[in-house]
């Protein structure tokens, strides 16, 4: 299959996803669960893709203990749709929503929500680097505000929160795309979850939502159709042709997440692995972590150079070892590490002693 070829790969998303799956894939794509149709040749009326789709909700519900009375959705448009539909669905019109923003994602959906209401940053960090995530005491959120905005992870700069941000009684919506299934999460502590596939759950193309009775409540007449979270609430996901190829990747990927610990063993896998890489990050001058040590995050590990002209120089004899997407993104440089669920312990264990070796030539 090709297996043995494949690099170590640190890429920030589309990323990694386990060999096993991949290889289920695969072998899926002429015939998908002896249902005699190919995995992307498939009705997505079909009873077979019934099937995969009710697996796919049954174990996001159970792996993230989704309560009974919320709806999970797997929609498309990825998190960048959510920006929108987010603010279009919960906040009413000329209403008040407040922000963490603590990357540029957060911001980006700052905007969209100014487009049907009074957002607002509670906190930015742009000024800092984005480097944290703010404390609770380091903001207020409005007493007017219909609901508070966060990014649980931010993929970009590396940072994280390591615990359930303060919202003064407000209902909670997370942008989780890229530690959904890979770190704490309580989602009945949230009124709206999302968070693109691409990173923790399989390929791009899949979105998911979880919304609380309340938020699945807020929507107002007349919304445009596929923006309405009851249009798709009502048809259990298949109001229109949903991405049954990357539902049925994702149900895979959760399976496998389900054999390997499930939640708790991921968490523990992402602890390990991010571990060995921080502890190499502060082991020495001539690595620069980007994230203040408290809001570090699990799933991409950022950092520069002491001697930034080196950058170029990791970046490919790391390639020309095996490992590749470490570029960082362009906004901070340098060099990020995404240690999702499907990267394997052994590939952060590569990188660690790659970055060894590299520190003694070139340290
Ligand atoms: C935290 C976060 N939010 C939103 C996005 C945008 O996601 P999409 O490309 O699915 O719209 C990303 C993509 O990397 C992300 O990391």
């Amino acid at each position: 299959m090709g297996g043995e070829s494949r690099i170590h790969n640190f890429g920030a998303g589309p990323a990694v996803l386990p060999l096993e799956v991949v290889t289920e894939v695969a072998e899926s794509l002429p015939n998908m669960n002896d249902s005699g149709f190919g995995l992307m040749e498939v009705s997505h009326r079909s009873p077979a893709f019934q099937e995969v789709i009710d697996s796919a909700m049954g174990r996001m519900r159970r792996l993230l203990s989704v309560p009974d009375d919320y709806e999970v959705l797997f929609l498309q448009g990825g998190a960048s749709t959510q920006f929108y539909m987010t603010a279009l669905n919960l906040l009413s019109n000329g209403g008040a929503a407040d922000f963490l923003v603590t990357g540029i994602w957060a911001k980006k959906a700052l905007a969209e929500a100014n487009r049907i209401g009074d957002g607002a940053a509670a906190w930015d960090d742009s000024s800092n680097g984005f480097k944290s995530v703010p404390g609770d005491g380091d903001y207020s959120v409005r007493d007017d505000a219909e609901y508070l905005h966060y990014t649980s992870n931010n993929t970009l700069f590396g940072t994280q929160f390591n615990h359930l941000p303060d919202s003064n009684g407000k209902p909670r919506v997370v942008d989780a795309s890229s530690d959904i299934c890979g770190a704490h999460l309580d989602v009945s502590k949230h009124d709206l979850i999302y968070a693109g596939a691409q990173k923790n759950l399989g390929p791009s193309g899949v979105t998911v939502v979880i919304l609380s009775p309340w938020a699945a409540s807020r929507g107002k007449e007349g919304l445009p159709t596929m923006l309405d979270y009851q249009t798709h609430i009502s048809k259990g996901s298949m109001f229109n042709t949903p991405n049954t190829y990357g539902i049925f990747v994702l149900d895979k990927v959760l399976s496998w997440v389900e054999r390997n610990g499930g939640l708790d063993g991921a968490i523990r896998r992402n602890q390990k692995k991010s571990g060995l890489i921080y502890d190499m990050l502060d082991g020495s001058d001539f690595w620069r972590p980007h994230a203040e040590v408290g809001s570090r995050s699990m799933m991409n590990v950022t950092w520069r150079l002491a001697d930034e002209g080196l950058e170029d120089v990791f970046l490919s004899e790391a390639m020309d070892s095996g490992m590749g997407g470490l570029k960082g993104h362009r906004s901070v440089g340098g060099i990020r590490a995404s240690l999702y669920n499907g990267c394997p312990v052994e590939s952060v264990e590569a990188l660690a002693s790659f970055m060894a070796e590299f520190e003694s030539r070139h340290g």
